[in-house]
């Protein structure tokens, strides 16, 4: 159409979650500044992807939400961080408007549109209704090693979870520990923490051996649990923790954090759509090298590379091809512990292999074999911040990158206070 008749479009994006009055007051600014409103709303992956964590709605709900408002003419999904430059081509965009919380930071697309930055309206935000609706966790955390320090720097970034209380049985360890992280309270006894805090959850960070012990004495006490890998060193353990757990209604998490990030879970929904088609193999390895033998991960009693490693590879394969038929264990023993061992998994039309290594190093890779195509993960996979589904015709190949926010144990953190939300303990 000539230039003279063609409306004047103005586009604007945003999370749009729990839809407020600042929401509105903006979107109305933004149709006065044209004649045709496009307003993209972020997807979940993208949202989580950007380490914007715990939004309350669906992409569905607060799309159809703003479809609601008068002003809007039209809604759009935004899916990646790089949509916005080629919507405004696409569109044939006058005006890009946002929020006075973002000045600057689009400028880049001034060369296609006027980049207009509309004034916030004062006290209220998605982050602060959240806030409101979801319970705060006071959370006490057991042990004080490197894990548990970079628990407490990243729990900081979830919101609704307050870090309470730390126990461990070196006094001095439990001084630094609340000093540095800025804790309320320190014990040297479990039970103390138990009762002596407001404490509604624990996370244990302590050495496997000790985790089933904590665990059920938590979960006694009326506490959810996040608990380190492995939770247990026996079945009959774990099930007798999540026994407890459904009897009370509280929540029994393991702190497998590959499980909870935006790659991994995009991963897995593309083979749920069938891009691979079935899946015939999984394949994945993970290993960490410790030659010191005189470390805990090499004792007799409680070491080896099953023990310290399995739980990753393992989880890929479940979450993939479900409860397997049959396994069996091909294990590189030295001085009675397994330095590398290769886990094999027979399901009803599938196999999985899963490598460990403590005394051998290896590529930490995955790759899933489809009757289609298949699935490459270069190392760390475990970290899925890459990877490519092929086909036969390699032109067919496609590649996907996602972004982890800290080094990534806030997305792990933020499901356990959602799932916390969603708990009523019994008592
Ligand atoms: N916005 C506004 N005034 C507010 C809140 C948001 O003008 N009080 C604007 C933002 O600047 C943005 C749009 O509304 O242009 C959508 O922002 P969104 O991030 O969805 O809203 P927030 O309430 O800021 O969400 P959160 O707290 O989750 O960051």
């Amino acid at each position: 159409m000539p230039k003279s008749t063609k409306k004047k479009v103005v586009i604007t994006y945003g999370t749009y979650d729990m839809l407020h009055v600042g929401h509105l007051n903006l979107l109305r600014r933004a149709k006065e500044l044209g004649d045709y409103l496009i307003v993209g709303v972020t997807s979940e992956d993208y949202d989580r992807s950007r380490g914007k964590l715990n939004v309350h709605q669906s992409t569905d709900q607060r799309v159809e939400a703003v479809k609601k408002l008068d002003f809007v003419d039209e809604v759009i999904v935004e899916k990646h961080k790089f949509q916005k430059e080629s919507d405004v081509v696409k569109y044939d965009v006058d005006v890009f408007a946002i929020g006075d919380d973002w000045v600057g930071k689009f400028d880049y697309l001034k060369p296609y549109c006027k980049v207009v930055y509309i004034p916030r309206t004062e006290g209220i935000s998605s982050t602060q209704l959240r806030a409101k609706k979801l319970h705060t966790i006071n959370v006490g955390i057991v042990g004080t090693g490197r894990i548990a320090h970079r628990f407490a720097s990243e729990a900081k970034h979830v919101s609704s979870l307050e870090l309470t209380a730390v126990m461990s049985r070196n006094l001095t360890h439990v001084e630094e520990f609340i000093n540095k992280h800025d804790i309320l309270y320190g014990f040297q006894d479990f039970s103390e923490l138990l009762i002596g805090s407001n404490v509604d959850a624990v996370y244990i960070a302590t050495p496997h051996e000790t985790h089933f012990k904590y665990a059920k004495q938590a979960l006694l006490a009326g506490k959810h649990v996040l608990c380190e890998k492995p939770i247990s060193l026996e079945p009959n353990q774990l099930k007798e923790l999540i026994d407890i757990a459904l009897a009370k209604k509280l929540v029994l998490l393991e702190a497998v954090k590959t499980a909870f990030f935006p790659g991994f879970e995009k991963l897995l929904s593309e083979i749920k759509k069938g891009k691979i088609g079935d899946v015939i193999e999984v394949r994945a390895s993970f290993s960490k090298l410790i030659s010191d033998k005189n470390q805990r991960e090499w004792s007799s009693a409680h070491g080896g590379a099953v023990t310290e490693l399995a739980t990753y590879p393992l989880l890929l394969a479940q979450k993939i091809l479900g409860e397997s038929k049959c396994r069996s264990f091909h294990s590189i023993i030295e001085n009675d512990v397994d330095g590398y061992t290769t886990i094999i998994q027979e399901y009803d039309r599938g196999l999985s292999l899963s490598s460990v290594g403590i005394g051998a190093k290896t590529e930490g890779s995955a790759i899933i074999a489809g009757t289609k195509g298949y699935i490459y993960v270069p190392a760390p996979w475990w970290l899925t911040k890459e990877y490519f589904i092929r086909y036969e015709n390699a032109s067919m190949e496609k590649r996907y990158q996602f972004e982890l926010d800290g080094d990534g144990l806030r997305y792990e953190i933020s499901e356990f206070v959602t799932l916390r939300n969603l708990c009523t303990p019994t008592n």
